[in-house]
């Protein structure tokens, strides 16, 4: 499963991406707003660190409007996916700047039809919002597992990059049933990392190594 990274700041992308773990980056109006910087700016800073997709969203409603920004969007960096939302007016947006071989990622997905829709204009990419579903009891992670059987039914060739990721048990549950690609926050990604037993089991160690003197350089 690809990781991208969930956010519009800077020094948690260059950390991430030095591991060598960040596949692509994912931004939308919230994230750029919260990074307090002009989106053109922030995305060109953000496409010079990283080879991969990186999510540029279009603030406009109507689909002729959709496609000028995306047009805007797609002149950042090569590797920019134009991020349009799933309503009837994204979808038509998705299906001009595909054809114009931009990437597409079509956002704020929520039910497998949405998904359906996306794969038949030729997004690139499809984002099912896990954490949202499960705000209002409902399941996400179902979602994504319907979206994996209706793809794989067809061969359809959108990605399911899972987004509106919460925990770390959201990212092993997305690899478990198959997602392309999983977008979450630094902070979850670093958090896959944390067990209590690694932390008490590190902690014995050192002590025995102190009581030893064991030291190796
Ligand atoms: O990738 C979409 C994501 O930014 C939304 O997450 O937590 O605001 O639902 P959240």
């Amino acid at each position: 499963m690809k990781f991208f990274v969930d956010t519009a700041e800077i020094d948690d992308i260059k950390e991430l991406n030095a591991l060598g773990i960040v596949d692509g980056v994912t931004t939308n109006p919230s994230l750029i707003a919260k990074s307090g910087r002009d989106i053109i700016e922030v995305t060109k800073e953000i496409c010079s660190i990283v080879d991969g997709p990186v999510s540029a969203e279009v603030v406009a409603t109507e689909a002729d409007a959709m496609i000028a920004e995306g047009r805007e969007l797609a002149k950042i960096a090569d590797n920019i996916a134009v991020k349009v939302p799933l309503t009837w007016d994204g979808l038509k947006a998705c299906n001009v700047l595909t054809n114009e071989g931009n990437m597409v990622n079509v956002t704020l997905c929520f039910t497998a039809n949405q998904a359906l829709l996306a794969a038949k204009v030729g997004a690139t990419f499809i984002s099912p919002f896990i954490g949202r579903l499960d705000d209002l009891n409902l399941d996400g992670m179902e979602l994504i597992a319907d979206i994996r059987d209706i793809y794989d039914n067809y061969g359809y060739e959108t990605q399911i990059l899972a987004a509106s990721i919460r925990s770390a048990n959201h990212m092993s549950d997305c690899a478990k049933i198959g997602a392309d690609v999983a977008t979450a926050p630094p902070g979850v990604i670093k958090k896959m990392a944390d067990h209590v037993l690694t932390d008490k089991g590190l902690e014995a160690f050192l002590k025995d190594a102190a009581k030893a003197n064991i030291k190796i350089v």
